[in-house]
Formats: C-alpha cells, sequence, structure tokens
C-alpha cells in the first residue's frame, strides 16, 4: 500500500476465487482490464476456473486486454497488490490465520457475510470480534483490512450478459488511503460507484445488511443491490 500506483495498475488477487462471488468479481474486474489472480487451496482447480473466467472476460471486455490467471491462496496472497477475501465465513478465520505473513503490507478486501439459514430464512451470525471484517484485522495486524462487495449478488455479477451493473459499494475502514483505493476499485465495476459507509467497527452492520438483502431476494425472487442516495 501506498506506492503511489494507480488502482488500475494493481494485480488483484481473490482468495476462495473459484467460488461464485470469486468468480463474480474477478470477471467484471478482469473485463474492465484489472490483471487478476484467482486463489484457490487447490491451485490446479484454480487454474481451470481462472481459464474459464478469462475466457467469459475477454467476451464481455470488448478488446480490453484481459488477463486473469490462477494459484494457491498462499501463492496468491504472495503475488497480488491488493487481496479481495471470498470464502465462507467458516473458512475464513482458519484461511487468514496462515496467510498473515504474504498479506502484510497490503490491502485486504473483506466481503465474507456471517450468515446462517434456518426455518425461518436467513440470519446474521455472532461474531467475537464485532464483525467479520474486525477479525480479518484481528488476524492480519500488519495489513489494511477494508470492508466492500458485500452486497453484490454472484449471479449479478456472473451475468455479463447484462454489460452495466446497478448499485453501490458500501466501503468500511480506517485507514484513508486504504478506503479510497477500494472505492476506486469498485469504480471499475461498471455502473457502480464505492461509497465510504465508516470504520472498521461498523462493518457489523454492512455485513449484516447482506441478510436483509437475502430476505428481499427471497420474497421477490430478484437480486437486490443497494444505491445510496444524494452523494
Ligand atoms: N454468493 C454471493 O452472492 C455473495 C454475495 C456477497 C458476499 N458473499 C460472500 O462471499 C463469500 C464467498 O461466497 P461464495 O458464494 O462464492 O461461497 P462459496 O462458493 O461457498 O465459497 C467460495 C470458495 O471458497 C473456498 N472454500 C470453501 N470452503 C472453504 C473453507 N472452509 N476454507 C477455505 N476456503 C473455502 C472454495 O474454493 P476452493 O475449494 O477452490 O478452495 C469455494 O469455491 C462468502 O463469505 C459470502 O458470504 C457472497
Amino acid at each position: 500500500m501506498g506506492d503511489g500506483r494507480a488502482v488500475e495498475e494493481l494485480v488483484v488477487g481473490v482468495l476462495g476465487g473459484t467460488g461464485a462471488q470469486g468468480r463474480g468479481l474477478a470477471v467484471r474486474l478482469a473485463a474492465a482490464g484489472q490483471r487478476v489472480l484467482l486463489g484457490s487451496r487447490d491451485a490446479e482447480r484454480a487454474s481451470q476456473v481462472a481459464a474459464e473466467v478469462a475466457v467469459r472476460a475477454a467476451a464481455a471486455a470488448g478488446g480490453v486486454e484481459v488477463s486473469v490467471q490462477g494459484g494457491s491462496n498462499a501463492d496468491v496472497a504472495g503475488a497480488a497488490d491488493l487481496v479481495i477475501v471470498a470464502v465462507p465465513f467458516d473458512g475464513h478465520g482458519a484461511t487468514l490465520a496462515e496467510l498473515a505473513t504474504p498479506l502484510a503490507g497490503k490491502v485486504v478486501v473483506d466481503c465474507v457475510v456471517p450468515m446462517g439459514f434456518d426455518e425461518l430464512g436467513a440470519y446474521v451470525l455472532d461474531v467475537e470480534e464485532g464483525s467479520v471484517c474486525q477479525q480479518a484485522a484481528a488476524l492480519l495486524p500488519d495489513s489494511s483490512v477494508v470492508g466492500a462487495f458485500h452486497h453484490l449478488s454472484a449471479v449479478t455479477l456472473e451475468d455479463v450478459s447484462k454489460p452495466t451493473l446497478e448499485g453501490d459499494v458500501m466501503v468500511v475502514g480506517d485507514v484513508r488511503e486504504a478506503t479510497d483505493l477500494v472505492q476506486a476499485l469498485a469504480g471499475r465495476l461498471p455502473g457502480m460507484r464505492g461509497v465510504y459507509a465508516g470504520r472498521l467497527r461498523n462493518a457489523r452492520q454492512v455485513e449484516a445488511l447482506t441478510i436483509n438483502l437475502v430476505s428481499v431476494n427471497r420474497r421477490y425472487k430478484v437480486h437486490a443491490g443497494i444505491r445510496v442516495t444524494d452523494v
């Protein structure tokens, strides 16, 4: 962080990049010209998925050069300039605990939602540290953790037949330089803006709001996002 490079010059890594959310962010960012590294617990799976994402991104890119490669989560954490965490909540702590060294000095963007399901639908899980983002910050003391991309549906992200997305990305974090960078990254998604939404201690509400969106989706059979007005 802090080397003064513009966001479009950064290599973006995605931990858990073989899943729907990681693939969706990767395809949109790659189509916008961002170099992307997809991470997995299995490097071979990451390479296969990266090749598929690259093909879809190239089709959507309209001539922009596309670069998507795969690797182990550890290799991606080490090689990327900025890293998005897109693993399930139940693998979040263990994944990051192993990667503190390669992630040191980097902006780490967490989009993980602490969500459970029961007979009444989706509900928010308690996180000891207050939020998933704060758990990441506790595990990664030498990284700058930012929360973002919680309110984007993977289905919408992956559906590149719709060239423009609709909605805003709420960005939370404690370091202005890092939140500015992630707001700029969010702005690389077609039709989207990054909107600063508070410090990391307020990540809990941003994470939990995703669960309200899941309820909206189930009731109305949609893939809802959010728009912040008057900004
Ligand atoms: N899906 C959405 O619409 C959406 C929207 C907003 C936020 N999110 C958040 O984004 C994250 C990823 O969502 P997703 O739907 O893409 O999830 P997912 O498909 O269940 O998981 C993503 C990837 O994480 C890896 N993984 C699975 N279990 C793991 C574990 N115990 N430890 C480490 N890695 C593990 C898997 O990759 P490998 O097996 O290749 O390692 C998997 O492909 C979640 O935390 C979710 O809350 C999702």
